[in-house]
């Protein structure tokens, strides 16, 4: 049988590896190669549902390494790539931006020009809301949106969909560029939102709470992303931005209250604390080209998919216990002490 090689760049994050064990779980037609260069964020614990299989290999790496992302291009014959490789956390590209710049915008011209090199034939840039900057209450982010990225971060993302699209513009090389809004799911790194508080409410520790608690993200189950994605890399039209949300926005406080009340802990562990720096008040997005045109839609309801992924925080104490005792320390001092 004639496999789909694909190239999945930090497949060991948080969405990558839900990603690769999805796939995995149901398709026996790709061969997946997972560049990874664990860091902080990515964890090879992640991918056991997926490490045994014949159609999977490992490699650990840096997409900015030029001549590392050649030979793998060139020993496994790579025809699709998927670019989850990112840093990905607001908070950290406040405290140092520079690694940002260079993972998510030199990384990822690297993996552009080899893709250019080796005439793939999909290249799909995983994006992210933010590059639409903040919304005031009412409206929604579309596909027309136009940029205006406010972190460090999302300015990183926003130079990256550009350069992705001008590849497409100027080589013809088949870009395809996602922008989904706040994941939440297994394997999430608990410097997020919704596994720092669970893990704090676990532990009856203080849940910090920037500003006042009423900025808005729009959230949708990691599993509702991955179908996205999936249907995008077999139906997607080269050249084109999907939006990918699933019209759930909640208050952060409403978010932080719903955790508390799952696990019965008192909601005098809130702690407001300073905001921020930049927060983005609100995003919301609009997710109808996608719906229309490739038939996708969100199948999990939030509230199911919540008490899922607490569930399996509470289940899976050891796999964040070993995160939240090491380097994690470090962090969560620097940026919540003395806030
Ligand atoms: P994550 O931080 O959990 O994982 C990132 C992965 O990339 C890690 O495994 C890390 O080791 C790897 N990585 C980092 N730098 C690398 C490098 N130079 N070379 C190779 N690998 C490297 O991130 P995530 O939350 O899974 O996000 C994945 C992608 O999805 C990112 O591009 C992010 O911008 C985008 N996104 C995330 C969300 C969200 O809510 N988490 C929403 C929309 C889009
Ligand atoms: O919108 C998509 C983006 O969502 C992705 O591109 C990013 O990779 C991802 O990190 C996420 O960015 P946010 O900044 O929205 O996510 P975070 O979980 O860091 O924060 C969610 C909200 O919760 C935000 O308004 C800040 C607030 N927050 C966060 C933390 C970590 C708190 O109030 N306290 C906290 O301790």
């Amino acid at each position: 049988m004639e496999f789909k090689k694909i190239l999945i760049t930090g497949g060991a994050g948080f969405i990558g590896s839900n990603f690769i064990n999805h796939l995995l779980s149901k398709r026996d037609d790709v061969f997946i190669v997972n560049l990874d260069k664990l860091t902080y964020a990515g964890n090879l614990e992640n991918l056991k549902p997926s490490e045994a299989k014949k159609n999977y290999v490992f490699i650990k790496g840096d997409i900015t390494n030029n001549e590392l992302v050649n030979y793998v291009f060139n020993k496994y014959n790579i025809k699709y790539v998927i670019n989850f490789a990112a840093e990905s956390h607001v908070d950290r590209s406040i405290l140092g931006s520079e690694i940002f710049y260079r993972t998510n915008v030199i990384g990822t011209n690297v993996l552009l020009e080899a893709s250019r090199r080796f005439e793939v034939e999909k290249f799909l840039q995983i994006s992210t809301d933010e590059v639409y900057g903040s919304l005031g209450p009412n409206g929604l982010f579309t596909e027309k949106t136009p940029l205006a990225p406010n972190s460090p971060y999302s300015s990183s993302k926003a130079a990256a969909d550009l350069m992705a699209l001008s590849f497409s513009h100027t080589f013809g090389l088949p870009v395809i560029v996602t922008r989904c809004s706040n994941n939440f799911g297994p394997y999430q790194f608990p410097e997020k939102l919704i596994p720092l508080m669970i893990i704090n409410a676990i532990n009856d520790k203080k849940l910090p709470v920037y500003g006042d608690g009423l900025n808005v993200r729009d959230w949708i189950y990691v599993l509702d992303h991955n179908r996205a994605i999936e249907t995008v890399l077999d139906h997607g039209k080269n050249g084109e931005i999907y939006n990918i949300g699933a019209s759930n926005e909640k208050r952060n406080i409403d978010i932080v209250k719903l955790i508390l009340d799952k696990l019965q802990k008192p909601e005098s562990l809130i702690e407001f604390v300073k905001d921020r720096p930049g927060h983005d008040r609100r995003y919301a997005i609009d997710s109808t080209k996608i719906k229309s045109e490739l038939g996708w839609k969100p199948i999990f309801a939030f509230e199911d998919a919540i008490f899922e992924t607490i569930d399996w925080y509470i289940k899976n104490k050891s796999w964040w216990e070993r995160i939240i005792s090491g380097d994690y320390k470090k962090y969560y001092k620097t940026l919540y002490e003395n806030r």
